[in-house]
């Protein structure tokens, strides 16, 4: 595969992770998950309790504690807090709540930033996020805006917190994932929001399958 990146950005819940991780797939090239990135600071922050709001201090928990992101041979990206692989913690109820207060901070961003940037640098990559498009990788051949319902988005992820056990109601998932919504678009840097050039897909309805073949049909243009 010639050397290209694919950003799809979008809402929480949207898909974005698992049609990226498709896509992937697909094509042979890697997928970075830069939410677990941002997810990563956020565990080690309710690890060492570290208020999200605090900056400077999630900033010295960074040069304290290393934070690392490896290529597994599945190609996921496993997420490594002082040697220990972290990923399955990265989706609990504690760190999404944390998550979005963190990520408003120009430091932290300017940090996992330079990290998404050098992946995208030495591998072609689908890349998903909330900036991918607009800040991370401008230059990206392709860039898709994925959304969908907020009821369709609150049941999905709702799903993944009750296979995982946690008990959440539809009600209390859709008031939390709306309330991260508008953190991240209302943020002053790195707002959720779509590039001028990218391609919006409602996913309202639509299978996994379709999303990722519409997304194929469009690397497929690229000259
Ligand atoms: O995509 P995911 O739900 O894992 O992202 C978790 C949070 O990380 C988002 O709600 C957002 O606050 C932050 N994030 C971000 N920029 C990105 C990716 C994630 O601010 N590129």
């Amino acid at each position: 595969m010639r050397h290209i990146s694919i950003a799809i950005d979008g809402p929480a819940g949207a898909g974005k992770s698992t049609v990226a991780r498709r896509v992937a797939k697909e094509l042979g090239i890697l997928y970075v998950d830069t939410g677990a990135m941002y997810r990563g600071v956020a565990w080690l922050a309710v690890q060492h309790h570290v208020s999200p709001e605090d900056e400077r201090a999630l900033l010295q928990l960074l040069r304290e504690h290393s934070l690392r992101f490896e290529h597994h041979p599945s190609g996921e990206l496993e997420v490594i807090a002082d040697g220990q692989v972290i990923t399955p913690y990265l989706r609990n109820p504690e760190v999404s709540e944390t998550v979005s207060k963190l990520s408003v901070h120009p430091g932290i961003r300017r940090l996992l930033t330079e990290w998404q940037r050098e992946f995208a640098q030495r591998y072609p990559v689908v890349m998903d996020g909330r900036d991918v498009g607009t800040v991370v990788l401008p230059d990206a051949q392709v860039k898709v805006f994925l959304t969908a319902s907020i009821e369709e988005r609150a049941k999905r992820r709702q799903k993944e917190f009750t296979d995982k056990g946690f008990s959440v109601s539809l009600q209390e998932m859709q008031q939390a994932i709306a309330e991260r919504d508008t953190r991240d678009a209302s943020r002053s840097v790195a707002p959720l929001r779509p590039a001028d050039d990218a391609h919006f897909i409602d996913s309202t309805g639509k299978s996994v399958e379709d999303v990722v073949e519409e997304i194929l049909a469009l690397v497929e243009r690229v000259p």
